[in-house]
């Protein structure tokens, strides 16, 4: 399987929290021959299984959702007003383009509209903004056209740039948050065809992670692991002015393994054996520093028995943005690692 190309598939797909649908069809697709069993469940995580010598259960899990919005509101004179679906910050919005879906599934581009410098005072430009203040304009001129156009409130709006490779090593793409994961959970399920697996392996894409980790939970219900990996894009900020305690992972040293968060603490024994799988098979690997936002490991750790849990990330730049960069080689590391571990966690049970 090509990692480049399916990861150039996924990160085009028009996928907001709860609107993963496009997401979900492509990965269905891609994934159903690599498993003995497919299902997706009420919210829409689709879940699949290999069935091991074991019962105990391996969850490989990456999400399909994007950070996107809501269209909240249409002005009289066909303005749009935005609703976050996942953690934004409003600042880096202003000038950038978005796909705009109407009720037919057409895109229709848009652009976050600024205020020329022109009749801007000095004042008004040192001043911070909230998403509350910024418009989309889609080029309509009455809210009748917007309407006329398939475009209402509840419309999802996701950033507008198409996947790019930039040179031999280096991408850039709109949502590898988390499509980088499912790249990663896809790949190694297909480099573990042929292998004897020891414990039964399920694979989720999981709904709605950027809304506080709700996919996972009820995956993690219906699995009831034994031990699981998150599988992320998260955020290398390996750029000028972040130094020390803030620099969590840098892009381009090896996909990263978690030890904390803000949402939950990395099993140690799962550390522990990721760290020896990588210095075993020569994967380089950081790190992450303690810090950061969240992951699906934290809603699938405290179900049933408990779950042992660990993260593995692809470090990307400027993820929560519209547009992030992405080091192939990471990618390739963290498929590495991640297949590595599943030939060896059944000496975690
Ligand atoms: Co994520």
């Amino acid at each position: 399987m090509n990692a480049l190309d399916l990861l150039e598939q996924l990160s085009n797909a028009f996928g907001p929290s709860s609107v993963e649908d496009d997401v979900r069809d492509l990965i269905v697709d891609v994934v159903k021959p690599l498993v003995d069993e497919l299902r997706v469940d009420r919210m829409g995580n689709v879940i699949g299984t290999r069935r091991g010598r074991r019962d105990d259960v391996l969850l490989l899990d990456a999400h399909m959702d994007e950070v996107g919005f809501l269209v909240s509101y249409i002005e009289e004179s066909g303005f749009l007003r935005l609703f976050p679906l996942g953690g934004w910050d409003a600042r880096v919005l202003p000038g950038h383009a978005l796909n705009v879906r109407t009720k037919d599934g057409t895109i229709v581009r848009g652009i976050v509209g600024t205020l020329p410098p022109h009749i801007t005072a000095e004042a008004e430009r040192s001043k911070a903004f909230a998403l509350d203040d910024l418009f989309v304009d889609i080029g309509a001129s009455t809210k009748d056209e917007v309407l006329a156009l398939g475009i209402d409130t509840g419309t999802p709006v996701v950033p507008g740039y198409p996947f790019e490779r930039i040179n031999d090593n280096l991408v850039m793409g709109k949502a590898f948050d988390d499509r980088a994961g499912c790249t990663i959970a896809t790949c190694a399920l297909d480099a573990l065809q042929g292998f004897d697996l020891d414990m039964t392996l399920a694979v989720s894409f999981t709904t709605s992670e950027e809304l506080g980790l709700r996919g996972a939970r009820t995956v993690a219900n219906q699995v009831a692991p034994h031990v699981a990996l998150a599988l992320e894009g998260t955020t290398a900020v390996d750029v000028p002015g972040v130094h020390g305690a803030r620099k969590l992972a840098s892009m381009g040293k090896g996909p990263t393994v978690t030890i904390a968060d803000r949402s939950a603490i990395a099993s140690r024994q799962v550390v522990a054996l990721l760290e020896d799988v990588a210095a075993k098979d020569n994967i380089p690997y950081q790190r992450k520093l303690p810090g950061g936002g969240g992951t699906d490991a934290a809603a699938i750790q405290p179900v049933g028995e408990g779950v042992l849990v660990g993260v593995i990330s692809v470090p990307c730049r400027y993820i929560h943005s519209p547009l992030s960069m992405l080091f192939l080689p990471d990618l390739e590391n963290a498929i590495r690692l991640t297949t590595g571990f599943v030939r060896s966690a059944a000496s975690l049970l």
